[in-house]
């Protein structure tokens, strides 16, 4: 089976680890603050702040920029469950709007719509690897005055007209071992705001100022040097993951082209595809039990959007948003790591095609 994700784990890391493991520092030493050195600079940012996951990441950007009860937080439905349950861990209500039907990511007329006095930040999610519209999102935000806290999860290194997502607001990122890089679970807060590092450093770690002064109720959040050190080798890494991620994307997108539907990519939008998706119109689950069975592995990224979640139906998010609806019951993802083969990318685009020529299920 073509697998859906692999980490890229060699010896390199494993040197890296074991080298803490001798140094006796497992925590908070130096590998941590070159990682964040490092990861600052590919974001095109003065300061990231590593913490223990991409959840973790974008609770202390909502709490850091003050937001919690009263507040609102416009974001998509679209996006793993972290993105809705960090505004509701502090304290804030999430406003889902629908995503654009061609990205996928937030729709900027819908959130200009949905915005209300009580709207504090907005939230985008650069789903799949794929910068969300902030050329339209980030006047938006200024002209009325709220923050941005991109989720940029799965978007390592993605960028428009040059520019790194993570630098466009305060950026929360995730090192999970499916991700562009990883360091096995972690993630970081990127910003160019002092402010606003200086408090993600304190709550990441008991509100500490200095050691056993503290000044605010925080957290233990913090990334172990163990981690940091896997990452600042994937950190060496991650332009010629990205590059194989793009390349074999362009491969199946010449494939594909007229087979299938992909999620559209914006003029001056560098897409490092996480995902690679396509839209299965029709029984998609079959369509993917097809698939693995000729031995292409697939995921759904997700298969029910936030909003219907049963614990945010519990909670009373009685919405309808057909855009994300649809999707959520259409696309499916591919292998499109770096580690695929020239066959395997040919046996992906073969059986696809195959598949969508003779439809299952349909
Ligand atoms: C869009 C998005 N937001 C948030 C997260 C949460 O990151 P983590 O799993 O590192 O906590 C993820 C990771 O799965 C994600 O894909």
């Amino acid at each position: 089976m073509i697998s859906i994700a692999r980490p890229q784990i060699g010896p390199e890391e494993e040197a890296a680890v074991l080298g803490v493991m001798r140094s006796g520092m497992l925590a908070q030493g130096e590998q941590v603050a070159a990682f964040e050195r490092g990861f600052a600079e590919v974001c095109g940012v003065s300061e990231a702040i590593a913490v223990s996951s991409g959840t973790a990441a974008l609770h202390l950007a909502l709490l850091a920029h003050g937001i919690g009860p009263g507040d609102e937080v416009i974001t998509s439905p679209f996006s793993f469950a972290a993105t809705g349950n960090t505004i509701l861990l502090v304290g804030a209500t999430p406003v889902f709007v629908d995503i654009d039907p061609d990205t996928y990511n937030l729709d900027p007329e819908l959130v200009e719509r949905a915005i209300t006095p009580r709207t504090k930040a907005i939230m985008p999610v650069h789903l799949y690897g794929n910068p969300a519209d902030m050329d339209r999102l980030v006047p938006l935000a200024q002209s009325r005055g709220l923050v941005i806290i991109e989720d940029a999860c799965q978007a390592h290194a993605a960028a428009i007209h040059g520019r790194p997502v993570g630098s466009f607001g305060t950026g929360a990122f995730s090192f999970y071992p499916t991700k562009n890089i990883t360091t096995g679970e972690g993630g970081a807060i990127t910003t160019n705001d002092p402010a606003i590092a200086e408090k993600v450093r304190l709550l990441r770690s008991h509100g500490q100022k200095e050691r056993y002064n503290h000044v605010a109720l925080g957290y233990n959040l913090r990334m172990t040097d163990l981690q940091a050190a896997i990452g600042v080798v994937q950190l060496g890494k991650l332009a010629g993951f990205t590059e194989k991620r793009i390349a074999n994307a362009a491969y199946l997108n010449e494939r594909l082209a007229g087979v299938v539907k992909t999620p559209t990519v914006l003029p001056g939008h560098k897409h490092v595809y996480h995902q690679f998706t396509i839209r299965v119109p029709g029984d998609r689950d079959a369509f993917a039990r097809a698939l693995n069975e000729r031995g292409v592995g697939t995921g759904v990224h997700y298969p029910r959007p936030i909003h219907q979640q049963p614990v945010y139906q519990e909670m009373g998010f009685a919405l309808s948003l057909p855009v994300a609806e649809q999707a959520a019951r259409e696309v499916l993802c591919l292998p499109i790591h770096p580690a695929l083969s020239d066959d395997d990318l040919a046996t992906i685009a073969r059986e696809v095609t195959a598949l969508t020529e003779q439809p299952v299920g349909r």
